[in-house]
């Protein structure tokens, strides 16, 4: 399947912009025009709407899309629990939160025949899915597509980031494909199954996944930066529609409250063939990301690396923030040029997508990550402040890594797997082990 994936990838066509009330129709003549119910909607289609937000939101906020399909998705028998697999959900009460500094290797391969459903693999959350706060870190590791089943979430949208290997994701509103660098989100609910592009019998396919339970990633606000700058709505990319018409048992897995749940339905349910709205599924490539920071001296705060943000009700207080350190110019004059020592109210899992991260000469890994918990306090490791301190300060090109970074306004509590796990490295504590007293009265 993979090179028939591959192909399907780079042929396909995108809508873009953020936020966009989009249309699209598969077949001439789907969409209905003037109305989004018409008594008998065009070709014999079914009329359904899907709500990301309650129907009294703020405009801002407000996120629906209507979906002409085949069949109405409510035509299915009951579902029924399935196994949890590794995916576990907020509220975490089976481990204590924990403030010590972890970091972890990339998760062991899977074993044959694994997909991207049962690859998933929960570091931790916060907050409780069925208040709609707070969010969980998923990792997943697959090594095959997911046939004649498909996934949706009830309790969160998605945020994809593959570290290895490209995905096609097979949504109900069309077809995108992510890669590394890339990242993808599918909005809480939609229908979705996924195939692998890289080889089969290859390296497995791995990545991370923010499953955010809070309000819908947007755009942050740009104040002083001004109209521009950060992720461009521009850049981001929502699928066309396409639909199977597929009559053979499709299972449905439901994430619900914290449990999967099957059904299985007589045709695929990815058999939208029209359909307009804002709750659509996107992808964006980092490597567009216009990176700003100091000319002068300092650097700012990290924060000024978000690509997308999940408000709270608090204004400038995020449920979770995706902030992204690309490769970028360091200038500043007399000034420590790595991430400084801080200790923060805020929590913070960081990923590596690729290459080394300017904070961290070893031990951070792509495919690994770390947890510094609200509070705790880290920076860079002896050997970076040691270069960084005495390094000349010429102009520099930050240009081989690509790391991110989870950060999110309540502390993650570790689930026991992740806390336990083989893939935890021992001794992170140890980086910051014979940082010297340098001070002189
Ligand atoms: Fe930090």
């Amino acid at each position: 399947m993979s090179e028939q994936a591959r192909k399907t990838a780079e042929a396909l066509e995108y809508l873009t912009g953020f936020g966009n009330e989009h249309s699209s129709e598969a077949v001439p003549g789907a969409l209905p025009h003037g109305r989004n119910s018409p008594q008998r909607a065009p070709l014999g289609l079914y009329a359904e709407q899907l709500s990301g937000s309650a129907f009294t939101e703020p405009r801002r906020h407000n996120r629906r899309s209507w979906l002409y399909r085949i069949r109405p998705s409510a035509a299915h028998p009951a579902f029924t629990r399935a196994g949890n697999g590794a995916l576990r959900t907020a509220p975490f009460t089976e481990a204590v939160p924990d403030p010590n500094r972890l970091r972890w290797n990339p998760l062991p391969d899977p074993a044959p025949g694994t997909d991207f459903l049962a690859g998933l693999w929960t570091l931790g959350g916060n907050g409780d899915a069925t208040q709609r706060t707070g969010m969980a870190i998923h990792l997943y590791a697959a090594n095959a597509d997911m046939t004649d089943r498909v996934f949706s979430d009830s309790d969160g949208e998605l945020l994809i980031v593959p570290e290895r290997g490209g995905l096609l994701l097979r949504t109900e509103l069309g077809l995108l494909s992510a890669g590394p660098g890339e990242v993808a989100l599918i909005p809480r609910g939609v229908r979705f199954r996924v195939e692998l592009l890289d080889g089969e019998g290859g390296a497995p396919a791995r990545g991370y996944v923010c499953e955010n339970y809070g309000q819908p990633f947007d755009l942050p606000d740009l104040g002083p930066i001004g109209a521009n700058g950060l992720a461009s709505a521009r850049d981001f990319r929502a699928p066309v529609a396409a639909y199977e018409d597929v009559e053979r048992p499709t299972e449905v897995v439901n994430k619900f409250c914290g449990n999967l749940w099957t059904a299985t339905y007589d045709h695929s349910p990815l058999d939208v063939v029209a359909w307009h709205g804002t709750h659509v599924p996107y992808v964006y490539d980092l490597r567009r990301f216009n990176v700003i920071g100091s000319i002068s001296h300092d650097h700012p705060d990290p924060s000024i690396f978000t690509v997308l943000t999940s408000p709270s009700d608090t204004p400038g207080l995020a449920g979770v923030d995706f902030v992204v350190f690309a490769p970028r110019w360091l200038v500043g004059e007399d000034t420590f040029r790595p991430p400084y020592f801080h200790r923060n109210v805020m929590s913070e899992y960081m990923g590596l997508i690729e290459g080394a991260y300017d904070a961290k000469a070893e031990g951070f890994v792509p495919g690994g990550g770390s947890l510094h918990n609200m509070m705790s306090a880290h920076g860079p490791d002896r050997e970076t402040f040691d270069r960084a301190s005495a390094a000349e300060l010429k102009p520099q090109k930050i240009d081989d890594g690509l790391a991110f970074m989870f950060e999110t306004r309540w502390p993650i509590t570790a689930t026991p797997q992740a806390a336990g796990a083989e893939h935890l490295q021992r001794g992170y504590d140890d980086v910051w082990e014979g940082l010297q007293r340098h001070f002189r009265a």
